[in-house]
């Protein structure tokens, strides 16, 4: 458990996050469910356009297959599984039912800002959903990897024009515990009133380094995990994620460069 600045249980909770890929069986009960659903629906939302929709993975076979997309086997075994998407569908038909026309050059939810702020949305739902799974006692791991290929994705899923997915979330009782993950030393981080000109961004980074390489991923447990800026310097030049480029969203119906 990580160190508190205060007794708050949400803030205890924060402060021990750590992702968990591993999970039990059991089946989550309907009012956990509900009470998770509900948690993320109270999460704030730009313009109060409510623009984000989660998917419920139940079908095994669906599992299966995003497990497939995201090449992470655990994806298929939580008990729980969302697909967050921004939804400017949904409102689309609502604006069309008091004659707003939707078509795509009328349409301004279809636009880069809306479509960054729907995103902002979605995560920040997850986000709570993902808090309030941690504070009743389950452990989540947030799902980028679905995104390796987005156009399957979006098939599997039926996703309609207007809508795009964001991220998935797995949710089920842990069956591990990791260690909690290093963070950087807050002054990296945290900069007052400007954005510093001289090496404050990097000045502890060696001492960073050394902590990450002496944290051990239980997904590769036979060797400490590379250095951070290793870390860095190797996605930095990793071309792999090039190919799932918002270009996609074009094909969903969103104009983002404008
Ligand atoms: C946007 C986002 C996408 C992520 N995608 C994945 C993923 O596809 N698979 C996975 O195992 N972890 C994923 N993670 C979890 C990160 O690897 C993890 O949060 C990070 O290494 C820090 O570890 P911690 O969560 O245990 O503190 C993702 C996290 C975020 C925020």
């Amino acid at each position: 458990m990580s160190t508190t600045i205060t007794s708050a249980p949400a803030v205890d909770t924060l402060l021990d996050r750590r992702s968990i890929r591993r999970f039990k069986p059991d089946a989550i009960d309907s009012q956990t469910v509900d009470a998770l659903e509900s948690a993320a629906q109270h999460a704030a939302s730009s313009q109060f356009l409510n623009d984000w929709s989660a998917i419920r993975i139940t079908e095994p076979s669906l599992k299966e297959k995003l497990a497939a997309i995201g090449r992470q086997d655990y994806i298929a075994t939580a008990p729980l599984l969302y697909v967050f998407v921004l939804d400017e569908h949904r409102n689309a038909i609502i604006a069309e039912t008091k004659g707003v026309d939707v078509s795509e050059q009328r349409y301004t939810l279809r636009y880069g800002y809306r479509f960054s702020q729907a995103q902002n949305d979605a995560v920040l739902a997850l986000h709570a959903m993902e808090t309030a799974a941690e504070s009743l006692g389950l452990g989540c791991v947030i799902l980028g990897s679905l995104l390796n290929d987005i156009p399957e994705l979006i098939a599997a899923l039926h996703l309609p024009k207007y809508t795009f997915p964001v991220l998935g979330l797995a949710i089920g009782k842990p069956d591990q515990e990791p260690a909690s993950k290093p963070r950087m030393p807050r002054s990296m981080q945290f900069f007052d009133n400007t954005y510093p000109t001289d090496d404050t961004p990097v000045r502890e980074l060696a001492t960073f380094d050394d902590e990450v390489h002496r944290y051990y991923d239980l997904r590769n447990a036979a060797r400490p995990v590379d250095a951070f800026s290793d870390q860095i310097a190797s996605i930095a030049e990793d071309e792999t994620a090039l190919d799932r480029g918002l270009c996609d969203a074009e094909a969903q119906g969103f104009d983002l460069g404008r």
